[in-house]
């Protein structure tokens, strides 16, 4: 369209009017967190760890999750079936104990007692003892009752047998003032989608923790530790019915893995999955917290350049929609093009560590829908009002387009570029039925879109104001500068058409519809505009559709927007999209061409087990995960 990277680049939202009726942004006052991933921090040097430990102390993150599992160099903590290598929780208690002093109280941790790739040999975790008893029917881990004793067994020893060394020998499952969860294992049935075998394990091993081992009584959490593997944007893998309809789990686990693209952020998804009141939120508000226990950057074409900028938005875009999250994942060795962050590095020679900063200070005092007081204290700070969405340092100024661009985070009609609608908190090109846009005609009784303005009888977008520019030539052009202050209503040379006045804040007009969906989320649409909604909104309770104003009460009893994409679940349900991903019989594991395991060597063959391949892909994709 119109907007080539230098006019868009010239917009500033410093002094844009703004629509309040368009803001989502969250005004409860409980607290959202940040955190990290750290898989392999027991297996440093002291001195090291504990130099990390304060790193991460400083950058205001609250949860530090941790893994139980081998590497190339440490064997396992059950080395062999039934059998436990004391030194190894030794040592991981030892990591316990330096968090908790290190931050005097303020950091507690998430332990993954499990991984599941260790079932496989997958994702750089050897293969450990139980999968070397499996030989490739890892299925059998979660459907045989053998693997589910021993397991229970495993859990057994670590958090109710063994002793604390540091904490006056009691057991992991009291210290709820170091540790404020714990996974039921990491990513269970990790890249398979539905869950074809074995779905009880969950809810049994959940059970097992919470209530047998106790967990419960002493306010840790039990978290699902993302099933399934990678979340896709619109799809159900981490949070299946055998996760919601579970008493014993407390927090649902998320993992996502969401690149840039041209058309979204790798922040767009998160700020998509977690629409306040939507399907997924409205459904466990108050029965089930939610957390984004890993996201990641991941590379693209684009290179390196962006991954500041990728970084940023998904923290960003969590802030905003009030969901705690971890990143995965920190790291003491080279960064390069993965995921990884080493903290240890200067700003300057890192290409990460300052925006993940930047969104845990944020994080700290984020506010969110979710309760999350009983399993991590309120910080000191108090909570802050988002009221605008932050706009992102980070992106480069090569960039193709700065400001308001598709899949950008957005908090009022002004807060895209004139071609797009800001709709649910992201710039999105408007769909076909969406009344208003440019080039749809217009009168006195049909208007256009709130930032969009009618003449000749049609819908046309307006010249966005642009930036007043530093006089000194020399001086770098502002672009992205929420500070920067924008020209007033008179022509200017660059302006080719006029530009719009939008609705005071405290009287917004609102968009025309024709049905609820054509609005955001927190409005209806009342005659032909939307406006806010107070009663049988999305999200609220319901029984029956007339109460409801989106139109529909789904089957959770909450009101919902009809024809949403019924998500199938069940064998093969979803085998055709992930056919891309299949790999046939002989599939090695881990390049380990000698090893073969996979779906080949599952014993139940009428079921169709599809695997996606473990490597870094984009967004939708399943990925390779910590
Ligand atoms: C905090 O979260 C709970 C849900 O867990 C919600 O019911 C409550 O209203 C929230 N508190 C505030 C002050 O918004
Ligand atoms: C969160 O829940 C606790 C009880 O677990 C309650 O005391 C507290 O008031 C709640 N906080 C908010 C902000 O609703
Ligand atoms: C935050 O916003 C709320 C509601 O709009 C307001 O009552 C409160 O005073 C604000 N707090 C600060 C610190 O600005
Ligand atoms: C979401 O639903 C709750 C009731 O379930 C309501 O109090 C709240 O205002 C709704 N939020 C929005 C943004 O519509």
């Amino acid at each position: 369209m119109h907007f080539t990277s230098i006019l868009a680049s010239l917009v500033s939202v410093g002094s844009l009017v703004r629509s309040a009726a368009a803001d989502l942004r969250i005004t409860a006052n409980n607290h959202s967190f940040g955190g990290v991933n750290f898989p392999q921090l027991q297996f440093l040097q002291p001195r090291y760890r504990d130099e990390v430990i304060r790193t991460i102390v400083r950058s205001n993150a609250r949860v530090i999750r941790l893994f139980i599992r081998p590497d190339d160099a440490h064997p396992d903590a059950e080395p062999e079936l039934g059998g436990f290598d004391r030194s190894m929780l030794d040592q991981f208690d030892d990591t316990l104990a330096a968090i908790h002093h290190l931050s005097k109280g303020q950091v507690k941790v998430i332990i993954a007692p499990h991984d599941a790739h260790a079932l496989r040999g997958t994702n750089g975790v050897p293969c450990d003892a139980y999968c070397k008893k499996l030989d490739g029917a890892f299925l059998d881990f979660y459907s045989v009752d053998d693997y589910r004793e021993l397991y229970k067994t495993r859990l057994e020893v670590f958090f109710r047998h063994y002793p604390s060394k540091n904490f006056d020998g009691r057991p992991w499952a009291e210290l709820s003032e170091i540790i404020l969860g714990v996974d039921i294992q990491n990513e269970p049935w990790s890249g398979i989608w539905p869950i074809v075998a074995g779905e009880t394990w969950l809810c049994d091993m959940a059970t097992h923790l919470k209530d047998t081992l106790g967990l419960g009584e002493n306010n840790i959490a039990v978290i699902t530790g993302g099933i399934s593997g990678a979340q896709m944007p619109e799809g159900i893998q981490n949070f299946p019915d055998s996760a919601i309809d579970c008493p014993a789990v407390d927090v649902i686990g998320i993992h996502g893995y969401y690149a840039q693209e041209s058309d979204a952020t790798a922040g767009t998804p998160w700020a998509s999955i977690f629409l306040p009141n939507n399907t997924l939120t409205s459904r466990v508000l108050g029965k089930k917290l939610l957390l984004v226990e890993e996201w990641s950057y991941m590379n693209t074409d684009n290179g390196l350049a962006y991954k500041k900028q990728a970084i940023f938005d998904q923290g960003n875009a969590l802030n905003y929609r009030g969901i705690p999250w971890l990143y995965s994942h920190l790291t003491i060795r080279d960064e390069g093009t993965t995921a990884r962050i080493n903290p240890l590095r200067e700003p300057q020679s890192s290409f990460a560590i300052g925006p993940l900063v930047n969104v845990l200070r944020h994080a700290y005092k984020a506010r969110s829908n979710f309760n999350w007081s009983k399993y991590l204290p309120a910080p000191p700070t108090g909570l802050s009002n988002l009221t605008l969405v932050p706009l992102n340092p980070y992106i480069p100024e090569q960039s193709d387009c700065v400001f308001g661009c598709e899949g950008f985070l957005c908090d009022s009609a002004d807060g895209c570029r004139t071609d797009l609608i800001c709709k649910n908190s992201i710039c999105q090109v408007p769909s076909e039925s969406q009344p208003g846009k440019v080039g749809d005609v217009c009168n006195s009784k049909k208007v256009c879109q709130e930032h969009l303005k009618c003449e000749s009888g049609t819908c046309q977008e307006c010249d966005s104001r642009p930036t007043i520019q530093p006089d000194d030539p020399r001086k770098v052009k502002v672009y992205n500068d929420p500070n920067a202050q924008c020209r007033a209503d008179k022509n200017t040379l660059l302006q080719t058409r006029s530009y719009c006045t939008l609705p005071s804040a405290s009287n917004p007009r609102g968009n025309p519809c024709t049905n609820a969906a054509h609005c955001d989320a927190n409005q209806y649409c009342d005659w032909g505009l939307c406006k806010r909604c107070t009663e049988g909104c999305l999200g609220m309770p319901c029984k029956s559709n007339n109460k409801c104003k989106t139109g529909f009460c789904n089957s959770y009893g909450r009101c919902d927007y009809p024809g949403m994409k019924k998500i199938v679940s069940g064998p093969g349900a979803y085998a055709r999209d992930w056919t891309r991903n299949r790999k046939g019989a002989g599939w090695n594991v881990g390049g380990r061409k000698d090893d073969v395991r996979g779906p080949n060597k599952v014993r139940d063959e009428a079921m169709k087990i599809n695997i996606p391949k473990e490597t870094v892909q984009a967004t939708g994709q399943p990925a390779a995960t910590a």
